[in-house]
């Protein structure tokens, strides 16, 4: 125990765009969770973007700042990048629904604890179920580990799973590739499977 005793979450912001047809309860909820310490240093949670039901969801890590600022999933230089590769598959944000596996802003950018991501757990496994995706794309190792437990993403990107009635396909995180050049063709060729797994074709 430290001294210091426990802030209250801020009370939420309005969100600053549409919600998504069906989600405003559970957006509601996501936005008045108290359940780890991420809720004491958020502006806004970050709940996810996209239609639902919608066939084709990804799953990041947490947000960053803009993040935080907007109330919006990938909307920094991250979210750039993943705009570019869904262009290259003929899609955009308006037909794939995005969260990621904290819906709060860990401090700093660093990486959420495994309790953040426990407390979270149940809004994306409702998001999942209210999506219904056909395939599902993690972004990163820590989207990636309930599908693939204690498996390397260098090992595994790109190489799809059937699970529960769904696709999950590992890809590296955008960040990744803004650190590492050589990832983005490696991405691009990760994406370029989506449209045939969409399709069914494993
Ligand atoms: N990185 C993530 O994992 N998610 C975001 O929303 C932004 C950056």
């Amino acid at each position: 125990m430290t001294g210091e005793p426990p802030r209250a979450a801020p009370p939420a912001l309005q969100p600053l765009y549409a919600v998504p047809d069906g989600f405003a309860p559970l957006y509601e909820e996501i936005a008045d969770c108290p359940a780890c310490d991420l809720a004491r240093g958020r502006s806004r949670t970050v709940p996810g973007s996209g239609p639902a039901p919608c066939d084709l969801m990804f799953i990041g890590e947490g947000p960053g700042e803009r993040e935080d600022e907007l109330g919006l999933p990938f909307v920094g230089r991250s979210g750039q990048f993943l705009d570019e590769l869904l262009v290259g598959i003929g899609r955009s944000r308006a037909d794939v629904y995005v969260t990621n596996v904290v819906k709060c802003r860990p401090p700093g950018n660093r990486d959420p604890l495994p309790a953040e991501i426990e407390a979270c757990g149940a809004f994306l496994g409702r998001q999942i179920a209210q999506v219904n995706p056909r395939v599902i794309a993690t972004l990163g190792r820590f989207s990636m580990a309930p599908w693939f437990p204690g498996q390397r993403i260098s090992q595994i990107h790109g190489r799809p799973i059937e699970a529960g009635g769904r696709t999950i396909v590992p890809m590296y995180h955008p960040a990744a590739a803004l650190r590492d050049g050589s990832l983005r063709a490696v991405m691009k060729a990760d994406f370029a499977q989506i449209p045939d797994l969409l399709r069914g074709n494993a």
